[in-house]
């Protein structure tokens, strides 16, 4: 679990910032649900054999005896929040989110026990179009953050009987080869086969090369549904690769799946930056009407760690207002406190040193926090009724009278770097 510190606090707001234009702009609306719910929702939403369910979760009782879990993924979550909000109501809803959510995994580089996703979720539309909506939308995100190097790999897992006959051929073809599978896989056979198809283990991989494929047992309206999906992607200008072996984590996906890999080296072996699909039947489970369902999680520390080298964040450029003042002269202490005050009223960022004293360290300060502008006031300046502005790029200064600095340091800020002129 990491802290996070005011250095890269800048970068984490701006990503989330530009989810919340990506998703607002695309008519989805924000959802805030609790950090833990009762342990059965994930037990019963997530899938009992499922790795999260059976070896990550931090579930725990509380003072009344109740199992509760913190939240190891959105959608269980925001599935309950839709079923307690909307029913007998449209069933409509484009929903999106942000925030921690936790896993008891083996922590590794890029991989954490609290981490953070953004995710959205539609509800009531079943259409290939919003599988395709909402996967470009994904797509466009990363790109905009500009992470560059991505994978949209795609696969369908089929929907009603047919994922049961993929699951009896998958026993059928393991079960003669189960001595050979890893003791993970043997496991599977039993609670899981599909998970073998997507074991890293090296045993597995070679024995699954001949394994039947999904695809062998879509129906016709599954593979019209994948072939539309993939019909529309290309429209929308979305480079994919169908991936027979995606076969992702969770129990409730039915038809089209997704991943996002990052392919730049920068995440290791966590490469995957994030992955989603349709889950058309985790609804009715949970106790609701039959309502079609797709959505996407993407992990955003992952997000930052592809992203490093690009400049998600362009700090806002600031002025550091430098008070040339000894403990005792709070007339000018107050004087630069009142300046940055003015200034911010007026929307600059301020930076301003209240230990006062030294010119030089102040400037120190001023270079530490990037700040493009220093504005000294000293006794002097106090009695002559002006402000030494400096441009700190440019290296020039200038007297400015007390009543026209914020208007010059408007002007300043506003300048491309390089062609301010104090
Ligand atoms: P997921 O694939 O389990 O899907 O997680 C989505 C993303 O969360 C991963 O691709 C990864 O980037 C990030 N992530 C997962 N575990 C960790 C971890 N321990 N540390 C850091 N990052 C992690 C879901 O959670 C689904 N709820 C997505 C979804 C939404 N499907 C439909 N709607």
């Amino acid at each position: 679990m990491n802290d996070l510190l005011p250095a890269d606090a800048g970068r984490w707001r701006a990503m989330e910032q530009a989810f919340h234009t990506a998703c607002e702009r695309a008519g989805f609306g924000e959802v805030r649900t609790p950090l833990c719910e009762y342990t059965e929702l994930f037990v019963r939403g997530v899938g009992e054999t499922t790795d999260v369910v059976e070896k990550e979760m931090y579930s725990f009782d509380d003072r009344g005896g109740r199992s509760l879990t913190l939240r190891p993924e959105g959608t269980a979550g925001a599935v309950r929040a839709y079923l307690e909000s909307v029913a007998g109501s449209e069933p409509l809803a484009r929903w999106y989110y942000l925030g921690p959510m936790f896993r008891g995994e083996r922590p590794a580089k890029g991989r954490y026990r609290q981490f953070h996703q953004l995710g959205v979720e539609v509800y009531g539309d079943g259409s290939a179009a919003v599988d395709a909506e909402v996967i470009h939308l994904g797509a466009t995100f990363l790109h905009d953050l500009g992470i560059a190097n991505v994978d949209v790999r795609i696969n369908s897992l089929g929907s009603g009987d047919a994922r049961a006959r993929h699951r009896e051929a998958l026993v059928r073809y393991f079960t003669p080869l189960r001595e050979r599978l890893s003791v993970d896989s043997q496991r599977r056979l039993g609670t899981n086969p599909l998970r073998i198809i997507d074991s890293k283990a090296p045993e597995d991989i070679a024995l699954r090369v001949d394994a039947p494929s999904m695809s062998e047992f879509l129906s016709d309206a599954d593979r019209r549904h994948f072939d539309a999906v993939q019909a529309i992607l290309t429209r929308l200008g979305v480079s994919f690769v169908v991936d027979p072996t995606i076969v992702r984590g969770l129990d409730y996906y039915t038809r089209t799946i997704f991943e996002f890999k990052d392919n730049s080296g920068a995440l290791g072996a966590q490469n995957a930056l994030g992955g989603g699909g349709r889950y058309d039947l985790l609804i009715e489970q949970l106790g609701g009407r039959p309502t079609p369902a797709v959505g996407f999680g993407l992990g955003c520390e992952r997000l930052l760690l592809a992203s490093q080298g690009h400049t998600i964040a362009a700090h806002a450029p600031s002025a550091m207002v430098i008070g040339l003042a000894k403990e005792t002269e709070t007339d000018v202490q107050a004087e630069a406190l009142a300046l940055a005050t003015e200034l911010r009223a007026a929307g600059v960022v301020v930076h301003v040193d209240t230990r006062f004293g030294k010119a030089d360290r102040q400037f120190r300060v001023a270079e530490r926090h990037g700040a493009r502008v220093g504005l000294i006031v000293g006794s002097a300046e106090l009695a002559s009724g002006t402000v030494n502005v400096k441009d700190l790029a440019a290296r020039t200064q200038r007297a400015v009278a007390r009543a026209s600095v914020v208007n010059v340091v408007r002007t300043l800020l506003a300048q491309p770097l390089g062609q301010g002129a104090a």
